[in-house]
This record gives C-alpha cells, structure tokens and sequence, in this order.
C-alpha cells in the first residue's frame, strides 16, 4: 500500500503551509474525499482516526460511495441513535437520538463547549462514536471512515490552498475524482455562478475579502454534490454586516442545490434566520428540536426559553397570579404592552400587573424598558418605536398588559 501524494500537495507539503502537518506521512489513503477533509486543516485528526481502526487502513475506498443516493424520500438523511462521545473520563455528547431530513437545512445551536463540533465530526467521521450508530441515508457508517461518506466539511478557517486559483481550488476535488477536463470546467463555472464569484476564477486566496473565500470555500465543496454538507460556524469569522448578507446567500445556495445542510453556530439569530429545524444543545444533550417558531414561541424548557433571544421567566407568586399556579411562564418582551395606571385592560383574557419603568434603553427600531412590579419581579418589556410608549419615563407607574395566550408553560 503506498500513499498516493498528489503532486501539488507533496509540494505545499515541501512549502511547509501549516495545514500540512508532521502527520502527513502517516497517513495511508488519500481519496479526493479525504484529501478534502484534509485540506480544511484536520490532519491531525484524520490521522489519529485512522491509526485508531486499523481495519480502516485496510480498506480500499470505493468509488461508487461517492455516487451513492439510494434510500427514499422518507429516509432521514443523518440519523444519529443513542449517540455517546467521552474523552477519558469526560462525556461530550450524552445519548443523542436525532433524525435530519433530507434537503433540510438544519442547525445545531448551543452554546461554547455544549458538544457541537463532535456531533459534526461523528457525522464527518473525523470522531468515531464511543457508543451508538450513525445512519447516512439509511446506511450505517458509524464505523466508515471519512472517505466512505460522501459528506464534506466547510470550516470556518476556510482553508484554500494559497498558491491555487479560486477556479483552481474548487477544481482540485473534481481532478482527484478523475472527472474528465471539459466535464470539471463545466462545473467549476456553474460553481462560481452559484456563489456569484465567476469574475474572480484566476484569482489567488490572499486576493479575495474574508467573504469572498469563504463563498470559495463553499464553491469547493459543493462542487462535489455531497449528500451531506456540514458547516461549523462558517460565518463566524466574518463581521457583521458581512455575515447578515452571507446568511441570506447561503439559504438561497442551499434551497438552490437542495442538499442537506447541517450547520453549526452559537448564534441563536443566524439560526433562527437560515435553519428548516434546529436542534438546541445543553451541555452534551438535546433539549429540543423544532422549527424556529417552535423553539421560540413553545419552548419546553428553561434553558431553550432563555437561550433563544430574551424572555421573562416568572414562576412562583405572580406566576399565580397569572395563570392560577406557580409553575414556570415564558413571556416574550415583545408581547407585553406598556398602558397607563388608569386605563382599563383592553380585550378579553388579558393578563396585567402594575410596575414601576427603572431603565428605557432606545435600540434603534425598539425600545426596552425594565419594569418592576410590586412583588420584586423585573418583567422586560420591547415595544415597537411607532408606539404610544414613547411618552414613557423612568420612574413612571405603568399597568403592563399582554394576551394571556402569550403566558406559555415551560
Ligand atoms: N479531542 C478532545 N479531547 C478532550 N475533550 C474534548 C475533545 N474535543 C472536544 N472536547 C470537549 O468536549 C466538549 C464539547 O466540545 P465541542 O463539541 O467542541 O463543543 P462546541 O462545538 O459546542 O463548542 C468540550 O468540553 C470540549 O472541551
Ligand atoms: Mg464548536
């Protein structure tokens, strides 16, 4: 068995780019899968996973894994069973059951460290699970290694090789799938169409804005019509009106090309904004799956309510005085109304409580007010500018109103 070094790579290996590591030599098969893997600078990782399981060594990857769609409609794209990950004695993901659809672009939002990235990797094959089984299309390659899945990895380092073109680049897995010149150029054009970059082809990375290469990063692996594409906080490098504009994009790519998405981010907004369904991460577990407006609107716990944008959580005397019992209440800001002392509730089942305003901060299409009610209970409050709580100041007594529907049981 001998590695199979393509001749630029032996060559930025010589050139010492950092993503080519003291590894390298170790590792025993490069596929184009695998080489893309490698190029989003996880030789560490590949390695190690392939020293783990020398039965994978031994594997020779076969090339209609790559072509690979069967399964029907109903076949989840990835289902996850009963999934653990420890590190020594330190479990990262604690019995995950997840079921993603095909076409879906679906999120994994949580907070720094709540096991994210190693979902992704067990899903990459970059991790191999301590216990449970991973299901692509309705295969199990919970033991395959990375190449045997025709799954790519977009990174948020993007990692493009720096003395390649931009075409050059998203060609390079095309090249090492031996798709034929014409066929490859073909589809490189198409691919620098969909990012709407086709003016920047004969550029080199370092020539191009951090928006720029992460759109060529993503040319790159869509390129290859994974079944599967998984992002780890692509945007995250990028500021913030570059991220906004790059988050629409990318919706418009995904629902263009209809492959699954899965895609990693802390930022409850972005997703909010990009995701079909999000799974919301606690602590190695899934709190809850749902789609957006059921995450927000219908939270099933404390951590999910509170996560997902701001929320007023009352339990215990006004929650009794709400609702009847001291059980826990989301109540979203937006929905409570900010109405004089002396104005009589408007509408039919409506909650109220009086509360003194202790902060108005003006955020531009909103304001918010910190309100405080008689028991000790700080309830925010976000009314639209265009509203009659203009004539609102800090210290005024106020009667808070909003329809009991949005009192929601946590
Ligand atoms: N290779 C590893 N060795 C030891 N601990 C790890 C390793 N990879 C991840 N962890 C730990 O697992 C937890 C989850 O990490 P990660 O999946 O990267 O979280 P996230 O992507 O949500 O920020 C963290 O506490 C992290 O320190
Ligand atoms: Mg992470």
């Amino acid at each position: 068995m001998h590695p199979i070094l393509p001749d630029s790579l032996a060559r930025v290996a010589r050139s010492g780019e950092e993503f080519v590591t003291a590894n390298l030599p170790r590792v025993i098969h490069f596929t184009s899968n695998v080489w893309f893997h490698m190029f989003n600078a996880d030789v560490a990782h590949i390695t190690s996973c392939f020293r783990k399981d020398p039965a994978v060594q031994a594997t020779a990857p076969s090339a209609d894994i790559v072509q690979d769609r069967t399964g029907t409609a109903d076949t989840p794209a990835i289902a996850m069973r009963d999934v653990v990950k420890t590190f020594g004695d330190f479990t990262a993901v604690k019995g995950l059951d997840l079921d993603i659809r095909q076409g879906e672009f679906f999120s994994l939002l949580g907070p720094s460290g709540s096991g994210k990235t190693t979902v992704l990797r067990m899903i990459a094959g970059f991790e191999l699970p301590t216990s449970g089984a991973v299901r692509l299309a309705g295969h199990d390659v919970t033991r395959k290694a990375p190449f045997e899945r025709n799954v790519n990895t977009v990174f948020q380092d993007y990692a493009l090789f720096p003395h390649l073109t931009v075409a050059q680049n998203v060609e390079y897995g095309l090249k090492l799938r031996k798709t034929p010149r014409a066929e490859r150029r073909r589809l490189v054009t198409e691919a620098l169409e969909m990012i709407r970059l086709p003016q920047v082809a004969d550029r080199l990375p370092s020539q191009l804005s951090g928006g720029q290469r992460q759109r060529v990063a993503l040319a790159r692996a869509l390129v290859l019509r994974p079944q599967v594409l998984l992002l780890d906080e692509p945007l995250g490098a990028l500021d913030k009106q570059l991220r906004e504009q790059m988050q629409v994009e990318l919706k418009q790519i995904q629902r263009s090309v209809g492959i699954t998405f899965v895609f990693v981010t802390h930022d409850q907004e972005e997703a909010l904004t990009l995701s079909d369904r999000v799974a919301v991460f606690n602590d190695g577990i899934v709190e809850q799956v749902g789609s957006p407006e059921d995450l927000y609107e219908r939270p099933r716990s404390r951590f999910v309510a509170s996560f997902l944008g701001s929320t007023n959580l009352v339990e215990g005397e006004l929650a009794r005085q709400l609702t009847g019992s001291p059980a826990l209440l989301s109540i979203r800001p937006e929905h409570i109304h900010i109405r004089p002392l002396d104005g009589a509730p408007v509408g039919d089942d409506v909650s109220t409580v009086e509360a003194v305003i202790e902060e108005i901060v003006y955020t531009g299409p909103t304001t918010r007010f910190v309100a405080r009610t008689d028991a000790g209970q700080t309830l925010i409050v976000q009314e639209q500018n265009d509203s009659r709580a203009s004539g609102v100041h800090r210290g005024d007594r106020v009667r808070l109103q909003w329809s009991s529907r949005f009192n929601y049981a946590v």
